[in-house]
């Protein structure tokens, strides 16, 4: 897509961090810009700082997870606009323990949010994109953690699904001859809240308290992931980035050069048949 005045955008996890940013560069556009997220103040004062730089704004409160909500978001979307050109498959929660550790309700949340929300994505408003006949782009937000191998519990395997799912897409909108595009945004590290998404943690899966003393070798892995994402890229240079990849019609968005390496090197890792490096060793 090359052309974005008067089009359509719906962005999931919009009204923080990277979605905002995606959200706020639609709305300099010139696009429509429908915002979804779960957060509901945040979500309202993100619509109101779009509709004050003069967009037309619809915001709906989703939950991503649950199949309902991602139907009545689309359901809102082409009532009120008729159309959506650019969906974002964004909002994504990190956090949790070694995978043995994490509990079910560790599981269900995470891969809720992050796998589920982009399929529902898929099923729900690829159909009706299709229908359209007209151009357009779906954007998952997967992570590096998608393309390397590292620690990091359940959200690691979140995200290698994502980059899985979207190439698939890829292929299937390729075979189909379709008009939309598909792309997938690994990112390295970006200042945003991310760390902080317990915050959007439904109470249904809550776990129940207790009383464990952090390991300081963990409790290390958090300082240092807490460090490089205070200092990670600014969400608005990502969205920059984004854009001209979607205009590009490239599927791989890789905002930090920098990780090429650790990709490269999982991939020998694989080629070699050798045991899987660490990424963060490696960066360190
Ligand atoms: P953020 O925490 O600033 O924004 C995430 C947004 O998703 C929040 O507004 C939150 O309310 C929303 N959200 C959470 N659960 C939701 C649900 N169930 N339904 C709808 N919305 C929900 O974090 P950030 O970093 O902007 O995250 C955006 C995406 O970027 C995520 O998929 C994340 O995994 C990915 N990412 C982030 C990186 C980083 O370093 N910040 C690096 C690589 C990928």
């Amino acid at each position: 897509m090359k052309e974005f005045q008067e089009k359509v955008a719906v962005v999931t996890g919009a009204a923080s961090g990277i979605g905002l940013a995606l959200a706020t560069r639609c709305a300099q556009e010139g696009m429509k810009v429908v915002l979804a997220d779960i957060e509901e103040q945040a979500l309202l004062q993100a619509s109101q700082e779009l509709h004050n730089i003069g967009a037309s704004v619809l915001a709906v409160q989703t939950d991503v997870s649950q199949a309902k909500d991602v139907e009545a978001l689309a359901e809102q979307a082409f009532d009120t606009y008729g159309a959506v050109h650019l969906l974002f498959n964004n909002a994504g929660v990190g956090g949790g323990s070694m995978l043995w550790e994490s509990t079910l309700a560790d599981w269900e949340w995470v891969l809720g949010v992050n796998l589920w929300g982009v399929i529902h994505g898929i099923r729900t408003f690829v159909p009706r994109m299709l229908e359209q006949h007209s151009e357009g782009h779906v954007i998952n937000t997967a992570s590096m953690a998608g393309l390397t191998s590292g620690p990091g519990g359940i959200y690691n395997v979140t995200k290698h699904a994502v980059v899985a799912l979207s190439e698939t897409l890829y292929h299937e909108l390729a075979l189909a001859g379709a008009t939309i595009k598909v792309s997938v945004l690994c990112p390295g590290f970006v200042k945003t809240r991310i760390l902080d998404a317990a915050r959007n943690r439904p109470a249904s899966l809550q776990n129940a308290p207790v009383d464990k003393t952090i390991p300081p070798e963990r409790e290390a892995f958090v300082q240092m992931m807490r460090q490089a994402i205070d200092a990670g890229m600014p969400p608005p240079q990502v969205a920059e980035i984004v854009f001209t990849a979607i205009r590009e019609e490239r599927f791989y968005i890789l905002p930090h050069p920098k990780w090429k390496a650790a990709i490269q090197t999982r991939m020998e890792d694989i080629l070699q048949e050798r045991n899987p490096s660490n990424v963060f060793v490696r960066r360190q």
